[in-house]
């Protein structure tokens, strides 16, 4: 069975709860005749806004919307000023929870140590990680995106269980494509994938190595979508930037039409 696309938005530092609200308003008088069954859309707005999105998601007829965050701690409560539990996540019917993203291990220096334990802190809510890994070009310039591949997923997903990774969402974001106009090409993406495969069929099994839905994140555009989602064993992607904005966020949910 050919796994479902996932098509995430990732508002990133962007838009206030009113803002998101008049943005989703937008969104679903421009996806009310996505096929459902094919595609599933998720947002993930700040914090502050979704309280707001999963109201609206539950009230819309047409549209059907998935509510995703953009990072969580691994606690359960404690003092940890400014953090958010996966439980607070989870209470507001949470589905996604991107973690590892590159932008929180350069500016936030989190480490794959941290990653590992608010994955297992998210599978403990029974909420779904969309797990970022990707190399800099520093590290594709010298040929070492297979070993920062590798040694990103030996820590991140050592202790997971193959039945959790089946469910879950690896996003390859190679750094130097994020935010910066430069996609990667559809034959890069397919080689990515391969060594994520493999690496979980080897350490885990087929099984997983099959069902995990693989993205591909870092300056999807209408216009490069239709050959990012043709790579084989791409299952959707990650979208910043063109994300918040609505038509250009609907063309790339519609590419098919
Ligand atoms: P971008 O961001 O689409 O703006 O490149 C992607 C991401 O950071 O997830």
């Amino acid at each position: 069975m050919e796994n479902k696309t996932l098509i995430s938005a990732n508002w990133k530092m962007h838009l206030t709860h009113l803002e998101a609200i008049r943005m989703l308003q937008e969104l679903s008088f421009l996806l009310d005749e996505v096929n459902y069954e094919k595609i599933e859309i998720a947002i993930h707005p700040p914090f502050t806004s979704l309280r707001s999105v999963q109201i609206l998601i539950d009230d819309m007829k047409k549209v059907e919307l998935s509510l995703g965050a953009q990072n969580c701690h691994f606690a359960e409560s404690g003092a940890y000023t400014g953090e958010i539990s996966p439980a607070m996540l989870a209470a507001l019917q949470v589905k996604y929870v991107i973690v590892g993203h590159s932008e929180r291990r350069q500016l936030f220096e989190e480490t794959d140590d941290f990653i590992a334990k608010k994955l297992a802190a998210i599978w403990q809510h029974k909420m779904t990680p969309i797990l970022a890994i990707g190399e800099t070009l520093e590290e594709r310039d010298n040929d070492q995106t297979e070993s920062k591949i590798h040694d990103q997923l030996d820590v991140a997903l050592m202790a997971a269980q193959p039945k959790q990774i089946e469910s879950m969402v690896i996003a390859y974001e190679p750094i130097w494509a994020i935010g910066t106009g430069e996609s990667a090409t559809p034959q890069d993406i397919e080689a990515v994938v391969e060594i994520i495969r493999s690496w979980i069929k080897k350490n885990k099994n087929e099984a997983a190595a099959k069902s995990v839905r693989i993205q591909y994140g870092g300056s999807v555009k209408p216009i490069n979508i239709g050959g990012i989602m043709g790579a084989q064993g791409v299952d959707g992607v990650l979208v910043g930037g063109a994300s918040i904005d609505a038509s250009e966020f609907a063309r790339i949910v519609r590419y098919q039409d």
